[in-house]
């Protein structure tokens, strides 16, 4: 309710003399006692809270929004606002094109999922699609130029080891009936011969593709093209758009150049072997180029700072799982000492694992993982019905669950994903905000007329429509720490709200001017609702 926070606010700040903002404004923990709570301990400095809070509630000049002003406990100023007031200014506010969310400058790139070559997108993949995909669609509602790429895990050793297999035991019929099955068949079987012959033939087809051999780059190009083939399946399926594909391919050149500067300049150490390293004070060492020649991943991250940096970006995201949170440690710390990525704010969007209950009896014969794709295969056809009923949209609703699963937990903890709770129309789930939204939407299509702000509000209503003027703030929260996290529980609260008025408060029987108001507040239901799921990346249905 940042509308009415502000407000309150601002005249606090004219009276107190110093500045309080709507984030010193909170919401009493007991509804009774009022709208909007002031704690004045905070501004008090010398004086008795108590008395400051008497003579302030005193000086509160009457307002259109402000119907009254109490002095609570050892210092609360508890205002209660006027509901129909309320209403129209949220109405205004949620139907301007901002919907109130303040909006940002700047161009930010959300960098997410990144799969490896020839390995299809495992369940590791789950929770970072959801996360990024959410986080760009956030971002980029909130005003800031905001770009989601794709950074593929393209370059390195292990692409030599495909190419080997292949040439050692791949057929061209396999590959190209099955690419990605057979692909990842050519993966784990030469990771089992792990002898020193092996090895070396690989390494020696990575060379020739750093080298540019013609043979080389045109089964590199192959196997590159086949994953981000399959992998687009997913992302079309799950409704995940990216504005570029880049990989590490890309700046694998650029990578040997910061090498060569980083030990001109002594950033970087060689040792006898000719392997490249960094020593940090407080952090473990690591190796950039082993002493085979060859660069690491690190490598080409350092040189992609400078790329980013170079496209002016303002902000640089990595939404990456926290097993790689000492690489980013190190990343920046060697981006300063080469005095690169300074205009650029980068981030780490790190976020904890995501466990889904009976998985291990899900896992794919081979390579012993879970891919993404049976976990969205599993989703759908356990929506297929829910809590004894049918579901018309059962590839939607599946989807629903599991992004609003792997997003409904603050990023930086871990998942316990249960199917119950994921596909469950009680409480915090996907398909219950699908279904409530649906809900909304069945109402509006049975009505004649639209809303119109008219009578009194009762209380039920009232507190509908304090929760649907939160919904700028819940956006700003998850723009703040970066977590669609934040959206994810404003969104439920408001649908238990809705579904408490909704069995309360009848609509199209309702005389007429209750029946208008009430239309109006489904009408915002809904508008919230639609754009709210929007930005989880989740499909609002008609019908479910
Ligand atoms: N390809 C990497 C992996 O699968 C993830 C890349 C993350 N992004 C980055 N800029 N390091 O583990």
């Amino acid at each position: 309710m940042k509308l009415a926070e502000e407000h309150v606010a601002d005249i606090l700040s004219d009276l107190v003399g110093n500045g309080v903002s709507s984030r010193d404004i909170e919401r009493p923990p007991n509804p009774e006692h009022g709208d909007l709570a002031f704690p004045v301990m905070g501004v008090a400095e010398e004086r008795d809270p108590r008395s400051l809070a008497e003579d302030l509630a005193d000086e509160f000049p009457e307002t259109d929004l402000v119907n009254a002003v109490d002095v609570a406990g050892p210092g609360y100023l508890n205002f209660r606002l006027d509901s129909s007031e309320l209403l129209d200014r949220t109405e205004a506010q949620l139907r301007s094109d901002s919907m109130g969310v303040e909006q940002r400058d700047g161009k930010v790139l959300v960098e997410f999922s990144s799969p490896n070559l020839a390995k299809p997108m495992h369940i590791g993949h789950l929770r970072n699609n959801c996360l990024g995909d959410a986080l760009h669609r956030i971002l980029d509602f909130a005003g800031y130029d905001a770009l989601s790429e794709n950074y593929l895990g393209d370059w390195g050793t292990k692409h030599g080891q495909v190419i080997y297999a292949y040439k050692q035991f791949g057929s061209r019929e396999d590959l190209v009936q099955n690419p990605m099955e057979h692909m990842y068949d050519l993966y784990v079987r030469i990771n089992q011969e792990a002898d020193e012959e092996t090895q070396e033939k690989a390494r020696e087809w990575s060379r020739r593709i750093e080298e540019g051999d013609e043979e080389a780059t045109r089964l590199w190009e192959m196997f590159r093209e086949f994953t981000l083939d399959h992998d687009m399946e997913d992302y079309q399926r799950m409704d995940i758009r990216f504005d570029r594909i880049t990989g590490e391919s890309k700046v694998a050149e650029e990578a040997e150049e910061m090498l060569r500067e980083g030990l001109e300049n002594g950033y970087l150490e060689e040792d006898d072997d000719g392997s490249v390293y960094a020593e940090f004070e407080d952090l473990p060492d690591v190796v950039l180029k082993r002493s085979d020649g060859s660069t690491l991943y690190l490598a080409r991250d350092l040189a992609n700072i400078k790329k980013r940096e170079l496209e002016q970006f303002d902000r640089n995201l990595y939404v990456v799982a926290n097993e790689q949170d000492l690489h980013f440690k190190q990343l920046f710390r060697l981006a300063e000492r080469f005095g690169i990525g300074e205009e650029m704010d980068s981030q780490h969007v790190s976020y904890g694992y995501l466990n889904i209950e009976g998985q291990e009896s899900m896992s794919s014969s081979k390579g012993n993982i879970i891919e993404m794709r049976e976990v969205l295969d599993r989703a759908e056809q356990k929506a297929e019905r829910i809590e004894d009923r049918e579901i018309d949209a059962s590839e939607a609703v599946g989807l629903a669950a599991v992004k609003y699963g792997s997003l409904s937990v603050s990023r930086s903890k871990g998942i316990e994903f249960s199917w119950d709770r994921a596909l469950s129309f009680e409480g915090e789930s996907g398909p219950y905000l699908q279904y409530s939204n649906t809900r909304a939407r069945s109402i509006l299509s049975d009505a004649n007329g639209t809303g119109e702000n008219l009578g009194e509000l009762t209380d039920q209503e009232r507190k509908l429509v304090c929760e649907l003027a939160g919904f700028p703030s819940a956006v700003d929260s998850s723009v703040e720490a970066l977590d669609p996290v934040k959206l994810a529980s404003y969104l439920s609260r408001l649908c238990e709200v809705f579904n408490q008025f909704y069995h309360e408060c009848p609509v199209l029987q309702a005389d007429e001017k209750d029946m208008r108001r009430r239309l109006l507040l489904v009408e915002l239901f809904r508008e919230v609702t639609d754009t709210g799921l929007e930005l989880l990346g989740i499909e609002a249905l008609n019908r479910m």
